[in-house]
């Protein structure tokens, strides 16, 4: 398979690449901005893994990958990249223009991107898209982070649209929600909450990168009657 997964130099994605490149046959192409060192890093660990530099902030950046899309021709999109900050300030004190602009910077690309897979896997007649959300978007969503969890929310409708518009092309649109993960997105979320989150959980420890990738690599590999489907990654600590 010839895989590509978005923001795959670090964090979730890191996890993802790796998991996924340690299969010989598969062909992993991945996204960074920042992490270049990693990115390279990864290259030197793995010969069947190849970074792509893409800024989501820069259309430019988008236009490119969307090209080599084209070109490399992806079995597998695996949507992870999202950035901007968790916890904002309550949704009362956010500027209206903030909203806007997270949109603009996290959705639209990955709608675009998402856009080019599936004129791939049309033409292919046959894909996979994988998109990570959260696990806030079940129960109640944790006060500050209303930004973030509407994006997601958005995201998780729009992958039950590609399902749906896509299932008879072989294509599926599955989701995967994981709970709390130590990760450069949460590094400034206060000590403290981080026990009470760990001391909440039924296992009474975090989830790891490493155990959502795992559940990635499943679907990858899932048969296309799994289509639309979202896994919810909390140990069971809200069930709906
Ligand atoms: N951590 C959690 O508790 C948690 C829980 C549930 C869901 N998630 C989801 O898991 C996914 C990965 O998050 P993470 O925890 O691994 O956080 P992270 O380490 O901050 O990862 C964010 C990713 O987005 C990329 N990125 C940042 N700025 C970018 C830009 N301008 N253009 C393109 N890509 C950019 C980063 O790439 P570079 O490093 O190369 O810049 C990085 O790979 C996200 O979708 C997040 O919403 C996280």
């Amino acid at each position: 398979m010839i895989i590509l997964v978005t923001g795959g130099a670090s964090g979730l994605g890191e996890s993802i690449t790796r998991r996924l490149a340690a299969g010989p046959d598969d062909v992993v192409y991945f996204t960074y901005y920042r992490a270049e060192q990693k990115a390279k890093q990864i290259e030197a660990d793995f010969t069947n893994a190849f970074g792509l530099k893409c800024n989501f902030k820069d259309e430019n950046d988008v236009a490119r990958l969307k090209g080599a899309i084209g070109e490399f021709k992806p079995d597998v999109l695996i949507n992870n990249a999202y950035f901007g900050s968790f916890m904002k300030a309550h949704f009362h004190k956010i500027p209206a223009d903030d909203f806007l602009l997270e949109f603009k910077e996290n959705v639209i690309p990955t709608l675009s991107i998402t856009q080019a897979a599936i004129d791939c896997f049309r033409k292919k007649k046959r894909g996979k898209i994988i998109t990570i959300l959260t696990s806030a978007l079940v129960n109640i969503p944790p006060a500050g982070a209303g930004t973030y969890v509407a994006n997601k929310a958005y995201l998780g409708k729009m992958t039950k649209v590609w399902a749906a518009e896509n299932s008879k092309h072989n294509i599926t649109s599955n989701t995967v929600s994981p709970s709390f993960m130590l990760s450069a997105f949460t590094k400034d979320i206060d000590e403290r909450i981080v026990d009470q989150v760990r001391e909440s959980n039924p296992l009474k420890r975090l989830l790891t990168t490493q155990e959502v990738a795992e559940t990635v690599a499943f679907l990858t590999n899932a048969p296309d009657h799994i289509n639309g489907i979202d896994m919810l990654i909390n140990a069971g600590s809200a069930i709906r």
